[in-house]
């Protein structure tokens, strides 16, 4: 079947627009927020946010703001012409592709922050400086000018999940916001963007963050000091592979989960493969 045109938005204007026309009709509408590079992981969230609203609007805005000054901006993966296609594949009405100008008039950067607090700060956030706040801060405008009804975001990226739904509660901003479960290869590597970037060989040496996971998991009814041993060990013998944090948490809270924890917990990996640095987490129950 050939699939619809998709609208491309380019200014706010336009998105709001679109929008209005949609509200008017009485359609319920869901965003899908991303950087582009789309992947399986994104088309699962394009596919859950067609099931919860009539219009599906995805951004792609690779997001200076969430990126430190020694990180990966300049070699983020940037593949519009596929991404235009995959959406308008998987029957997304509009993509929303600002200019970084068009985010940020005032010299590519918002004076104005939504910070993410102490949260911000740790696993994730203490490797990178500011991110979240970047993070926060690009999603509240997006969401302020779609207004979506729903907004999906995936598991994979475990703390920002956690601090979106924070701040949509903090601040009592009017959308549902639904997480969807990472997508893997056949072997557990968790799809990314930044997979595109590993080389040749590399990719074995990036299936060390999921095989780490699945050692916690088995190492579940021991408790949280066991899991992060187990995780720990898999890290040993790989050479290519720089482990940056292993954390065991409480999922309700995002805090360390202690030792005599029981119920979910949730398992942060973050390594650098070569240059690339990926992230992982799965969550699993200390019985
Ligand atoms: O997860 C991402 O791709 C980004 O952090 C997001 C949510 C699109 C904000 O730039």
């Amino acid at each position: 079947m050939v699939p619809a045109p998709i609208r491309t938005l380019t200014t706010v204007d336009e998105a709001r627009a679109l929008v209005r026309e949609a509200r008017q009709a009485g359609r319920r509408v869901a965003l899908v927020p991303t950087m582009g590079a789309l992947h399986a992981g994104h088309a699962a969230l394009v596919r859950t946010a067609l099931e919860e609203a009539d219009l599906v609007i995805a951004s792609i805005f690779v997001n200076p703001m969430q990126f430190g000054p020694h990180e990966d901006l300049d070699r983020y993966p940037r593949t519009p012409d596929a991404d235009l296609a995959a959406l308008a594949d998987l029957g997304v009405t509009a993509a929303f592709m600002p200019t970084v100008d068009e985010m940020y008039p005032d010299g590519g950067r918002s004076a104005t922050l939504v910070t993410a607090g102490h949260l911000g700060t740790v696993l994730e956030g203490r490797s990178r400086p500011g991110h979240f706040d970047g993070v926060l801060t690009v999603v509240t405008k997006l969401l302020s000018i779609v207004t979506p009804d729903v907004a999906v975001f995936g598991e994979k990226d475990g703390q920002q999940l956690f601090l979106v739904r924070r701040m949509v509660r903090d601040l009592d901003l009017p959308v549902r916001v639904i997480g969807v479960p990472t997508v893997r290869e056949p072997d557990g590597l968790a799809l990314s963007s930044r997979n595109r970037l590993l080389q040749a060989g590399e990719r074995d040496d990036a299936l060390a963050l999921s095989r780490a996971l699945r050692a916690a998991g088995k190492a579940a009814d021991r408790g949280v000091e066991a899991m992060l041993a187990a995780a720990q060990a898999v890290f040993q013998d790989e050479t290519g592979v720089r482990l940056d944090y292993l954390a065991v948490v409480d999922p309700r809270t995002f805090l360390g989960a202690s030792d005599d924890h029981h119920g979910p917990v949730q398992v942060l990996v973050a390594a650098r493969v070569g240059t690339v640095r990926l992230i992982d987490n799965a969550v699993f129950t200390i019985p």
